[in-house]
C-alpha cells in the first residue's frame, strides 16, 4: 500500500525538483504531443465538456476572495496528472485509466441519521446547494508531497441545511464507487474496498469543509475524483476521499480505509502536524508539486486560526491525536 508507491513517487518527483520549470514543461509538453497521437488519448486530454447535464452553467465559477493562499498555484498539468487514486492502480498512469468511469449520471446517497434522507443526481444537487464557488487551497499529502490548487464546489455544512442531521448523528461517513470492472485497483481484494472516510459532524460544519465538483474553473477530471470529492485542506489528503457515491450521518466513530489497513500510520484524525513524524518518514518538510526547494510543512497546514478549536478536547494527548 501507500508505503511503496511512496518510494515511487518520490523518485519521480526527482524530475521536478532538479529541472528548472520551463525546461520541465516542454518535456512534458514533447511527451503530450507525442501521447495525443493515440487515438486512445486523443479523447482524454480534453476532458469531458460536461459531466452534469447543462452544468456549463455553472462554470466558470465565481471565485470566494476569502480562500486565496500565500502560494502559486500548481501548474495544472501536474495537479491533474500526478494523482493518488488506488482504484485504479499504483502506477503513473491511473489518470489515463481513470478516464474509463462513468461519471454521467451519478447518484449521490445521503442516508442514516438525518431527518430527509436523499439520493440525488449531482446536477440536481449543485441546483439545491446554490451552484459553486472557487477557492484556492493548500493541499498536504501525507506522502510529503503538496500543491496549490483552485477547487470549484460548495461548502459540505450547504448539504446539512437540507438533509437535517438528527441530534444523535455524531459523524458523517463517506464511500467511494465500487466497481472492479471499471477500476482494476479494486481487483487486488487485499484492500478492504470500497474507499472509506470520515469526519466528525463539526468538522463537517467547519467553513473549510469543502465538496469539490471542478479544479482549474472547469469539471474535475475524473483522475482528480470526479464527480463529486471532499477537500479538507488542513487534513492530509488521504482523508480527501474521490469519487463519492454515499454519505452517511452516524453515530459511530467511522474507520477509513487507510486506518484500517494501518491504524499506527493512517489514523482517523490525521491533521497536518510537521512535529509527529509518520512512522517510517518526516513531515517536517514538503515537496511542492513543480517547485524546487522544500518548504516547512505548517500545523494544521496552515489552517489553525480556522480549525483548532475543534481539537481542544485533544490537548492532553496531542502528539497522537493530531495525527492518529
Ligand atoms: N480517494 C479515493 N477514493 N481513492 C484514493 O486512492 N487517495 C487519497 C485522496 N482520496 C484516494 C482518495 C490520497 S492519498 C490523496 S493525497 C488525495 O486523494 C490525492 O488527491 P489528488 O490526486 O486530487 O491530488
Amino acid at each position: 500500500y501507500m508505503s511503496n508507491i511512496i518510494i515511487k513517487k518520490i523518485w519521480n518527483l526527482k524530475d521536478f525538483q532538479t529541472t528548472p520549470e520551463h525546461i520541465f514543461k516542454s518535456r512534458r509538453q514533447a511527451l503530450q504531443n507525442l501521447a495525443g497521437g493515440s487515438i486512445a488519448l486523443a479523447g482524454l486530454t480534453s476532458f469531458p465538456s460536461s459531466v452534469f447535464g447543462n452544468a456549463n452553467s455553472f462554470y466558470p465559477p465565481v471565485s470566494n476572495t476569502l480562500y486565496k493562499v500565500n502560494r502559486e498555484i500548481t501548474e495544472e498539468k501536474l495537479a491533474t496528472t500526478y494523482t493518488n487514486f488506488y482504484e485504479f492502480g499504483s502506477s503513473k498512469n491511473i489518470w489515463r485509466r481513470a478516464a474509463l468511469l462513468k461519471t454521467k449520471p451519478w447518484m449521490l446517497t445521503i442516508d442514516g441519521l438525518v431527518k430527509k434522507p436523499v439520493t440525488i443526481d449531482i446536477s440536481d444537487l449543485l441546483k439545491k446547494v446554490g451552484g459553486i464557488e472557487e477557492r484556492v487551497y493548500r493541499f498536504r499529502c501525507v506522502e510529503a508531497w503538496s500543491m496549490t490548487v483552485p477547487w470549484s464546489g460548495f461548502a459540505l455544512k450547504n448539504i446539512l441545511s437540507f438533509v437535517e442531521p438528527k441530534a444523535s448523528a455524531k459523524f458523517l461517513r463517506f464511500e467511494t464507487f465500487f466497481d472492479p470492472d471499471v477500476a482494476p485497483g479494486q481487483k487486488q481484494n487485499w484492500y478492504p474496498w470500497p474507499y472509506v472516510e470520515g469526519i466528525t459532524i463539526d468538522e463537517a460544519k467547519n467553513d473549510l469543509s469543502f465538496l469539490a465538483t471542478g479544479i482549474y474553473g472547469k469539471e474535475l477530471p475524473n483522475q482528480n475524483g470526479a464527480p463529486l470529492r471532499l477537500v479538507l485542506p488542513w487534513k492530509y489528503g488521504f482523508k480527501s476521499i474521490k469519487s463519492i457515491v454515499k454519505i452517511s450521518f452516524v453515530d459511530k466513530k467511522p474507520q477509513g480505509m487507510w486506518e484500517r489497513i494501518a491504524p499506527l500510520e493512517y489514523g482517523f484524525w490525521a491533521n497536518v502536524n510537521p512535529n509527529v513524524p509518520h512512522p517510517r518518514w518526516s513531515q517536517s518538510t514538503e515537496q511542492q508539486l513543480g517547485v524546487d526547494n522544500r518548504v516547512p510543512t505548517m500545523i494544521y497546514n496552515g489552517y489553525g486560526s480556522e480549525v483548532a478549536s475543534m481539537y481542544k478536547t485533544l490537548q492532553p494527548t496531542l502528539k497522537n491525536s493530531l495525527f492518529r
